[in-house]
């Protein structure tokens, strides 16, 4: 008998189902939930007099979703044992309807315990503000397939189910409410008896559920669905770029079965579910969840031994004005120190524009902005750090003054504190030699912007201790970052192995090959914007200096590109200067040609970025022009960040294949549904990207050459990825 789930008769003959899996936080749904839930059914059926079945989880968690591990698992399946499977826990959710039954929601209630929510005759949702509802599966890449594509139209809409099925996102009470979702919503401690009454009464108290003409047409009319559709894909496409196939496939499961018989929307549903978990981009999706969630793992079982209440950033600059208000936003006291004072009234203006920002998003009220920004003290003096627990510096990349910095903490801050640096290229070992305890010397490299980009390096030197790793670790998650471990090493993960591709590129432009054929094919493999463009964002003199920076520690297959020099030369910074390899308007906008062929109703335009003519000149100089397919260049940009990858891994920079995957796909965009830059090797083929390396090392030189962990693995059959 599963412990999962329990049942318990009241006098009224209304029963309780309990679903609470035990030792676990959240409920998921797995086989041991699925188990409990047959036995369960199977006993209230046999109930004599039972006059209903209340569905409750636990007190926060009615459920967070299925079994991350058995997804890959049932991955592993051929795509007709996943219809089978499918079919089956549609099966076992029905029984719920047969029963009267109700699902009383607390907290969240995410992908199959929607669906058995959706399956039971009614539902509510408590009133505590815990409520999140939801269908996350098309972010994994396949559809909701327990009842939820073909059930959720049926009782809010197509449109509204389709907004939420193919973006993901969560309903909370309120929302579930007014879209017909939820039948009431209750105060927690009234829950149960409502529910009950519910039940018995056949009395909820719902919200108009009558459809207004715009949606009676767009839903009800054959006319108003087909330009539904046709509004829906184009939209999917626009934001997909057709990337992503799962979307595309519930819009068809949700108008399809919109007026199918019960059965055969069933089995559309099971079918369209089966084959997409079985695609690559699902695994590689659902491959990433799974990093996402490891990623939490702290090194040690033990809690950090130092609570960060006040934390101490040092440099006002670009990282440190940005670091301060990430954590001012998350409610840490803050001190900012700077060594010149227009320095940090510039931080502490950057810092205002954030949370401006933030107020005019609704995303913060004005006076919660106002506290958090009073929480931030700048500073030009050492001696108000000392009440700090963490301190991270983000001055100017030199050992000699970060070492100075470091000194200089160590005398105002007398009691235990872990210093962190930002550093991109330093190795925090050196950074470390002679400090009054080298155990607390830790990196927590964010990445520009701070308050977008998700991802934070954690560095650990030989000397940093596992609690140290904590505590740097507990910081960077409380703002909201998702974090990987690594150990010291030059330019750390992320840019060591971005850095040879947008070499390449320049590489390939210096070839002769066209710019705009390079960002294209880098854009149509999947990465967010062109090598040119990102050179541009960055700042190309930082990109040189980087460029230069892992030349000197990993040496010639790091050679900076000549074109770099021409543009420090002309003085070209990218768009912080105006102009850089594209050209900026006055708002710091880039400039487009527009172009506009057709005529009349069939008008179309199209924006051309406008290249920098002094760059196309430098370039100019070293090749004439030359064409090369989209394949060749791809094959030029991301089988040398493949090889760098496995360099990376070969000397030990980090442990955890899934890691260095997850790392290149939140830190610099490598796209999502190909999985990581091993995955995607992986379902290239090994012997296929050595076969490619080898012939690129023959004809253009040794810095395409393959490592020996490349080359091995090739050989011997195996993958990166395991999972
Ligand atoms: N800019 C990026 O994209 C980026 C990304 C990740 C990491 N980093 C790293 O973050 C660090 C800072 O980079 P940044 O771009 O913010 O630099 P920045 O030049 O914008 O800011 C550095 C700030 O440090 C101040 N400063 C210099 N010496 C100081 C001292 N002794 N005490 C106090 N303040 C001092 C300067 O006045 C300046 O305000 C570097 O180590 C860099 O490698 C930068």
């Amino acid at each position: 008998m599963s412990k999962a789930v329990s049942t318990k008769l009241l006098p009224s003959g209304v029963a309780v189902l309990t679903i609470d899996l035990p030792g676990k936080k959240l409920n998921v749904l797995g086989t041991e939930v699925m188990e409990g839930l047959g036995e369960a059914l199977t006993t209230l059926e046999g109930t004599n007099g039972l006059k209903g079945v209340i569905v409750v989880g636990k007190p926060d968690s009615f459920g967070a979703g299925a079994d991350v591990e058995e997804i890959k698992s049932l991955q592993r399946q051929t795509a007709y044992k996943i219809f089978e499977a499918t079919q089956a826990g549609k099966a076992l959710f029905a029984r719920f309807g047969k029963l009267n039954s109700i699902a009383v929601i607390s907290g969240t209630c995410l992908g199959g315990f929607t669906e058995l929510a959706l399956a039971c005759n009614y539902r509510v949702a408590t009133s505590d503000g815990k409520t999140q509802i939801g269908v996350p599966e098309v972010q994994l890449g396949f559809i909701p397939g327990w009842g939820g594509t073909t059930g959720l139209p049926k009782l809010i809409g197509l449109q509204n189910a389709f907004e939420m099925i193919s973006t993901g996102k969560n309903l909370d009470a309120i929302k579930a409410y007014k879209l017909g979702f939820v039948d009431e919503i209750v105060a927690p401690t009234l829950a149960l008896a409502r529910a009950e009454e519910i039940l018995l009464k056949k009395n909820p108290k719902r919200a108009s559920r009558k459809k207004g003409i715009k949606q009676w047409a767009l839903e009800d009319t054959k006319l108003g669905r087909k330009l539904f559709a046709y509004g829906a894909r184009n939209a999917v496409m626009a934001a997909t770029k057709g990337k992503y196939p799962a979307p595309l496939g519930a819009l068809d499961v949700v108008m399809k079965s919109y007026l199918l018989p019960a059965d055969k929307a069933a089995e559309l549903e099971s079918r369209t579910f089966a084959k997409l978990a079985v695609t690559d981009i699902s695994k590689s999706l659902v491959g990433l969840f799974f990093a996402q969630t490891e990623s939490k793992k702290a090194p040690s079982s033990a809690k950090p031994s130092i609570d960060v209440k006040t934390v101490g950033i040092v440099g006002a600059g670009v990282m440190g004005a940005g670091i301060a208000q990430a954590a001012a936003f998350k409610g840490y006291a803050v001190v900012l120190k700077d060594i010149d004072q227009g320095a940090l009234d510039k931080g502490m203006e950057v810092i205002k524009d954030l949370f401006n920002d933030l107020v005019k998003k609704r995303k913060l009220d004005r006076s919660t902005a106002n506290l958090m920004m009073a929480n931030i003290k700048p500073t030009l003096v050492y001696t108000d750090m000392a009440e700090c627990d963490l301190v991270i510096e983000a001055v100017v990349e030199s050992m000699k003054v970060k070492r100075i910095v470091r000194a200089e903490l160590e005398k105002a801050i007398a009691k235990d504190f872990v210093f962190a640096s930002n550093t991109s290229s330093l190795l925090i070992k050196q950074m470390g030699e002679g400090a009054r305890d080298e155990t607390r010397m830790v990196g927590i490299h964010f990445f520009n912007p701070v308050h977008k980009m998700p991802l934070v390096e954690i560095v650990r030197s030989s000397s940093t201790s596992d609690d140290t790793v904590a505590v740097a670790q507990s910081f960077s998650m409380k703002l909201g970052k998702t974090t990987v471990v690594a150990n010291d090493a030059p330019s750390i993960v992320v840019n060591r192995i971005l850095v040879p591709m947008m070499r390449e590129a320049f590489v390939l432009a210096m070839e002769g090959v066209s710019m705009e054929d390079i960002e294209k094919a880098a854009r149509d493999f999947g990465m967010p914007m062109g090598p040119f463009t990102l050179c541009d964002e960055v700042g190309l003199d930082i990109a040189a200096h980087v460029t230069r920076s892992l030349h000197g520690s990993l040496g010639d297959r790091m050679t900076p590109p000549a074109v770099l020099g021409d543009f420090e030369k002309s003085k070209l910074l990218g768009k912080k200067g105006g102009k850089g390899i594209f050209l900026y308007g006055e708002d710091g906008e880039r400039k487009f040609d527009i172009q506009t062929s057709g005529w009349g109703p069939f008008k179309k335009k199209k924006k051309l970025p406008v290249y920098n003519p002094e760059v196309l000149e430098m370039l100019s100089k070293y090749s004439k022009p030359t064409k090369k397919s989209a394949d060749e260049i791809q094959d030029r940009l991301f089988l040398i960040m493949v090889a760098e990858a496995a360099r990376v891994l070969e000397e030990g920079v980090i442990d955890s294949t899934s890691q260095l995957d997850l790392a290149m796909v939140f830190g610099c965009g490598f796209p999502p549904f190909k999985g990581g830059v091993l995955r995607f090797a992986d379902s290239e083929g090994l012997p296929a990207v050595v076969q490619k390396l080898d012939y690129l090392s023959r004809v253009r030189g040794d810095n395409y050459k393959p490592c020996k962990l490349l080359v091995e693995k090739a050989a011997s059959g195996s993958n990166f990825r395991q999972d």
